[in-house]
């Protein structure tokens, strides 16, 4: 489990390798079992792999979706907003889980903002992808998290990479770790 927290990259370019269906479903197991606050499991799923979808879901926001239009695989994750007041966190917990099972899986993943991120001057991320994939009002979406065959790998963390500065012991000091 530490080998695979620290090797994960986000991973944006993916070979052209499909995901065998048995895989996609460990992986939605493993969002499955995500731990959520008083345990209401707020989320919900949607795989997406068919290629004009993943195309359009690409233009959900100007900037950082580009990577889903090659992705073979996307998973949206949307909360219910009537469940829980933190979805948000909770929703957050499920898509890094969803990145760390692709990871362990040997996959790539990365995580492309939709929460609060815009579309175009008229319309959210989130509206517009509700819109594109009949999801209903009461939920939100999140994130998706593009998932598929690293097309190359990229080095985890250094140690020099590592920010220890971040962390300290019994009172915010500024000492080394
Ligand atoms: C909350 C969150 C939102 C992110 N949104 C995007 C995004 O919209 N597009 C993107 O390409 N990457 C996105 N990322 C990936 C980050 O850019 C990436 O995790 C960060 O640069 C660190 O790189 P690493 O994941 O390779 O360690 C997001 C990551 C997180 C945790």
């Amino acid at each position: 489990m530490l080998e695979i927290i620290y090797n994960r990259r986000s991973t944006r370019k993916f070979s052209n390798r499909k995901i065998d269906e048995g895989l996609i479903q460990q992986l939605l197991k493993a969002a499955l079992c995500s731990p959520s606050s008083k345990n209401c499991k707020p989320w919900e799923f949607v795989v997406v792999d068919d290629p004009e979808l993943l195309s359009r879901l690409s233009l959900a926001k100007p900037h950082g979706a580009c990577l889903l239009k090659h992705a073979p695989l996307a998973v949206v994750v949307s909360g219910d907003k009537t469940k829980s007041d933190i979805w948000i966190e909770d929703c957050s917990i499920a898509s890094i889980i969803l990145q760390l099972a692709a990871e362990g899986l040997e996959l790539g993943s990365c995580w492309v903002q939709i929460h609060r991120r815009f579309h175009n001057d008229d319309l959210t991320a989130d509206e517009f992808i509700r819109e594109l994939l009949q999801i209903p009002d009461h939920l939100e979406v999140l994130s998706i998290v593009g998932i598929g065959y690293k097309a190359n790998d990229r080095a985890a963390l250094t140690d020099k990479e590592t920010d220890w500065k971040k962390v300290m012991r019994n009172k915010y000091s500024k000492v080394d770790y």
